[in-house]
């Protein structure tokens, strides 16, 4: 009893103590779990119904300067296949997007350099000019304030940065000396202020995490308010430095999807791929836990299996449209549909 007035405190004042996260992330008891799930579903429903928002995601660099310690794409990973799409390459992805019903495409990569700024708003115009009616969101990891302006000037509507997390150590023992926990903030409070709809995020389980940590995030989120929340389980990648750590779990993620929810009742919260990836039934249990939006992939067939951050990525051998309907029926089976605009976070 006392565990269910405490998650309807959570939801009432939007704030949690540290002990109270470890609590709920810790629990062995199943009915505790069931209701924290439903009390973050029903704050999803309160806010958007039973609709969920699809974003289409192109992937369309794999090259990337950085060297982080978790990601398969890292540019100390000599195994990598890298490629680059074209400009046409990327424009007739979100063509098709659009006829399969997508408003949003997410255009992600990892820190290539051949992709200067004025490539980048070139992309963006073009994409606003054929289609109008569509969000789009970037996710290209760190720049300056000036290019962060010259995109969103160009027509870019959101920006996804995960800030993986918010403690300085555990930041320095996920990434080289090259980057920096404050400059990547410094990012996000950047995009925020220049207009974008900002997304932050992390990965669970990722290695060295600890309850401390999450709430540090939960804290640093608190600050900056975020429209987007993007979290999945951490997976291991085998040519990586992390090849023997372990993954995250799956039980932990959904429980702090429904924090989320529960913490920022409007905010954009996808059902990642990396959670479907770990549990077949991951994306739609995410979305039972109070997520909305999932992120399908609508890169071109034939590079799918190179944009690999970690192993055993699902969906890389689907067409976009196979995607699409997949997910219709998936989310059909659990009372939800696909919505059709373009899921802009609710003023
Ligand atoms: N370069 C951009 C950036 O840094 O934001 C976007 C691409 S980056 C690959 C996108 C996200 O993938 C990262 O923010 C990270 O959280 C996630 N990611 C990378 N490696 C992962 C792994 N092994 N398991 C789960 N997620 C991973
Ligand atoms: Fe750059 Fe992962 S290290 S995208």
């Amino acid at each position: 009893m006392e565990f269910f007035a405490t998650i309807d405190k959570i939801r009432e004042d939007r704030c949690i103590s540290k002990e109270t996260l470890e609590y709920v992330l810790t629990t062995d008891n199943k009915d505790e779990e069931a209701y924290l799930f439903a009390a973050a579903r029903e704050v999803a429903d309160q806010v958007y119904g039973k609709e969920v928002f699809l974003r289409g995601l192109i992937e369309f660099t794999n090259y990337c300067k950085n060297d982080c310690y978790y990601c398969g794409i890292r540019c100390g990973n000599q195994k990598a296949n890298r490629y680059r799409l074209k400009e046409e390459e990327i424009l007739s992805c979100c063509d098709m997007g659009e006829k399969l019903g997508f408003r949003t495409f997410v255009l992600q990569g990892g820190e290539d350099p051949y992709f200067t700024d004025e490539k980048i708003c070139q992309i963006v115009r073009e994409i606003k000019k054929n289609h109008p009616d569509c969000a789009v969101t970037l996710s290209i990891g760190e720049k300056s304030k000036e290019s962060y302006r010259a995109y969103f000037e160009a027509g870019t509507d959101r920006y996804l940065l995960r800030h993986e997390t918010a403690n300085e150590a555990h930041y320095k023992s996920l990434h080289p000396d090259t980057m920096a926990l404050a400059h990547r903030k410094q990012c996000l409070f950047d995009l925020k202020e220049i207009g974008y709809q900002v997304g932050c995020g992390i990965m669970v389980g990722s290695p060295n995490q600890t309850i401390d940590t999450l709430y540090e995030d939960i804290l640093f989120m608190q600050k900056l308010q975020p429209h987007m929340i993007g979290i999945g389980p951490f997976i291991p990648h085998a040519d990586t430095p992390f090849a023997n750590e372990n993954q995250g779990s799956v039980e932990r993620t959904l429980r702090l999807l429904s924090l989320l929810r529960l913490l920022f009742p409007k905010v954009l919260l996808p059902a990642t791929t990396a959670l479907g990836t770990l549990d077949p039934l991951g994306r739609e249990n995410g979305i039972l836990a109070g997520a909305n939006v999932l992120m399908p992939n609508l890169s071109p067939k034939e590079v799918r299996d190179k944009y690999l951050l970690y192993d055993g990525k699902i969906c890389t051998g689907d067409e976009a449209a196979e995607c699409r309907d997949c997910l219709k029926r998936r989310l059909e089976k659990i009372g939800y549909r696909i919505s059709d605009s373009r899921g802009d976070y609710p003023i």
